[in-house]
């Protein structure tokens, strides 16, 4: 449709109608029950017939034959006819489930994450699909928030690498293979107090835009064409009604003229936030901040009639805000085939087939991270005898707890895959791997722990063993880092798996018995106990640090490390690699690193090289390090590979104290590193 004809269109509807296309209610309002509830159902969300025909949006419902039933129905008994929007999260995966993102950032490979996403695209739209809610970029730092999972970590530099990834791979040319992505949650939701669901956000404004800002402007930049407003206040204001926010920052300073859509019932929510008195003025707030869409809530249904009728800016607020729906409507080309390529025959062949599974498989390979290897227990020979045990050796639970159309009853366990292995009788074993962790239902949204280490009994079960002449490898299923102090120096391996997908069990039997090779590093640290939360790697000098464990009058705990267990970047592999000819200059304004890397094993395999970067003097405290560059290389056994790394003066910007934007000229300290803190060689330079 030419963008006239949207003007046409706008000026033939009602008010009604166009408050409807700002309103998304789920299935059961189309009278459909195959539709997934991913929130409260609101008594009071009552809308009878002739509104229902006027309705912009579906949430959760899924399938040809479902959205073929709601979609003709809805365009026969609706006056204006504007095609309905199905929306739902399909966040890692619609079918074919790959690992949960915090378990995909540690590929260090933004092109293994925007093939995902290109798949779950592929499999949702061949199923009906137009717009997913996703990619979650909530930059946090602590794991008691159950939504870690979803995410891609506590790096800023990473997480909008992989928020372009995810867009890019959801939404390539906008054809009818591809979905509308929504970035969310808009914004800084990962800082909510003490890792609390739904909690406040207080931050200082430079340390907003400075830190958690950066993935949503990522995701904007690479075109996503939705963003959804968080559940959290920032500094006091609900996002959802948060002007500053959604109008001076997300359109006016970042000129993003998509569609704005709340989440889950987040627009009344303002009235028990207690910052609207009531639905009345939730709707308002929201409008003037420029929310588009409101989700399973009716407040702009209820009340935007009167409120346009008595100011006329509202009006013109309700017709830009229709006008965006519109246009997505359009560019998804609704108007010309309001089923957008979605046919029975394409959800039969193009979903969960062989040739996606390979790519899950591949994407779990590169998403378990081998935290430890002392004594070289990995990978297993044939020679050794090995016994395979624990709580979750025989868990299908493997897809995490946003798998969308993910089914763990077609899911291995890893006790399913490990056929041809031999399994020796414990008591004869000399090696024993043994399974544990999180279950997918502890983790994910209203998730939040105080508690985050292992159970009693699977701290039992490892010491119950450990200390004999037996090798103990360990496997972690889990959302979130957890604490894995009361096992970790009794076991000689640990291969952290995340809630790695469909393909995730195959994918560790093939890493244990080294037919893959570990490659994976932490996006997340892993902390020593709950009580060092907030940890990360970007941590600042203080006026009195810690140089030694037992010095009175310096920045430390007097009951723990203040160190991670295991630190961002950190991963092992079979391979060995030697790193030489490490180059650091300056050439106008740009930082050159060179670096070469020699595979000096006998095992082919993957790395990636991290390049920190600590700007030694600044107007405000500046972190010890921040990444600012990163490249994953592949080196076969007893190769060599040089890497170049040039980094612009622009990335060495921050904010200040007066909140401006700036570069100081000085002193850094460039890092290249294998982690967070195995650092590989330093230089200082001046730019
Ligand atoms: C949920 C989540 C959000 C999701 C939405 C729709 O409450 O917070 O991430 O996209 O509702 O299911």
């Amino acid at each position: 449709m030419k963008k006239e004809d949207i003007n046409k269109l706008l000026e033939e509807m009602t008010i009604q109608e166009k408050i409807g296309q700002l309103t998304q209610l789920s299935g059961e309002f189309f009278q459909t029950d195959n539709q997934e509830i991913t929130g409260p159902i609101y008594s009071e969300n009552k809308v009878n017939e002739e509104e229902v025909y006027t309705l912009g949006s579906v949430l959760g419902v899924y399938g040809v034959e479902n959205i073929y039933k709601i979609q003709s129905d809805y365009l026969k008994k609706s006056r204006m006819k504007i095609p309905l929007l199905f929306m739902a999260d399909v966040i890692h995966g619609a079918r074919t489930i790959f690992p949960i993102p915090l378990g995909l950032a540690t590929s260090f490979n933004p092109n293994l994450v925007q093939k995902t996403a290109e798949i779950a695209a592929k499999e949702a739209t061949a199923a009906g699909l137009h717009v997913t809610f996703a990619p979650m970029v909530d930059l946090s730092r602590d794991p008691r928030w159950g939504r870690v999972m979803e995410g891609t970590g506590e790096d800023t530099f990473l997480n909008a690498s992989f928020a372009a990834s995810f867009v890019k791979g959801f939404q390539g040319n906008f054809d009818n293979e591809h979905l509308a992505a929504c970035v969310k949650h808009f914004a800084a939701y990962g800082a909510v107090e003490a890792g609390r669901e739904y909690n406040v956000v207080d931050l200082p404004e430079n340390k907003l835009r400075e830190l958690y800002l950066p993935a949503y402007k990522s995701a904007i930049d690479a075109g996503v064409a939705l963003v959804m407003t968080s559940f959290n206040t920032i500094n006091g204001v609900p996002a959802t009604g948060n002007k500053w926010l959604l109008k001076k920052i997300l359109r006016d300073e970042w000129s993003f003229e998509g569609v704005v859509i709340t989440d889950y019932g987040a627009l009344t929510e303002q009235v028990i936030w207690g910052t609207a008195k009531n639905s009345e003025e939730a709707a308002q707030k929201a409008l003037l901040a420029t929310v588009d869409i409101e989700m399973m809530t009716t407040a702009y249904l209820q009340t935007l009639k009167y409120l346009v009728k008595t100011d006329k800016k509202m009006l013109v607020l309700l017709d830009e805000a229709v006008r965006r729906v519109l246009e997505l409507k359009n560019r998804l080309g609704l108007f010309e085939d309001p089923y957008r390529g979605a046919l029975l025959e394409r959800e039969k062949t193009q979903v969960f087939t062989e040739e996606n599974k390979q790519v899950a498989y591949d994407a779990a390979v590169e998403s378990i991270v081998l935290l430890k290897n002392d004594k070289g227990s990995l990978p297993l020979t044939k020679k050794d005898k090995v016994s395979f045990l624990g709580p979750l050796l025989d868990s299908t639970d493997l897809l995490g707890s946003w798998s969308w159309k993910g089914d763990v009853t077609d899911t291995e366990s890893v006790l399913s895959e490990l056929v041809e292995e031999e399994c020796s009788p414990i008591d004869v074993a000399d090696k024993l791997v043994i399974f544990v962790g999180e279950q997918s239902s502890q983790t994910g949204e209203s998730k939040s722990y105080t508690n985050i280490s292992l159970e009693q009994e699977t701290v039992d079960l490892v010491c119950r063993y450990a200390g004999g002449e037996q090798e103990i490898i360990l496997v972690v299923f889990a959302g979130r880092p957890l604490d894995l102090s009361a096992v970790s120096d009794k076991v000689d391996s640990i291969l952290y798996a995340y809630f790695p997908g469909t393909m995730g069990a195959r994918a560790i039997v093939d890493l244990l018995y080294g037919k893959q090779n570990p490659s994976a590093k932490l996006t997340m640290s892993l902390p020593r106990n709950v009580g060092q939360i907030p940890i990360y790697y970007n941590q600042y000098m203080t006026g009195r640090p810690t140089l030694t464990e037992d010095e009175e009058y310096v920045s430390r705990y007097q009951d723990c490390l203040k160190t991670p267990l295991y630190p961002f970047g950190h991963g092992l592999s079979y391979s060995e690699f030697e790193y030489f000819d490490s180059f650091v200059s300056t050439k106008e304004n740009k930082v050159i690193v060179d670096i070469s890397v020699k595979n000096i094993s006998s095992i082919d395999g993957k790395t990636t090289v991290l390049i920190f970067m600590r700007d030694l003097v600044g107007s405000t405290a500046r972190p010890l390090k921040e990444l600012k560059a990163f490249e994953k290389i592949e080196i076969n056994a007893g190769e060599t590979r040089q890497l170049h790394f040039e980094i612009d003066r622009e990335q060495l910007k921050f904010y200040n104290f007066s909140n401006d934007y700036i570069f100081e000229p000085g002193k850094f300290e460039v890092f290249i590193s294998r982690s967070s803190e195995d650092i590989i060689d330093s230089k200082i330079i001046e730019i």
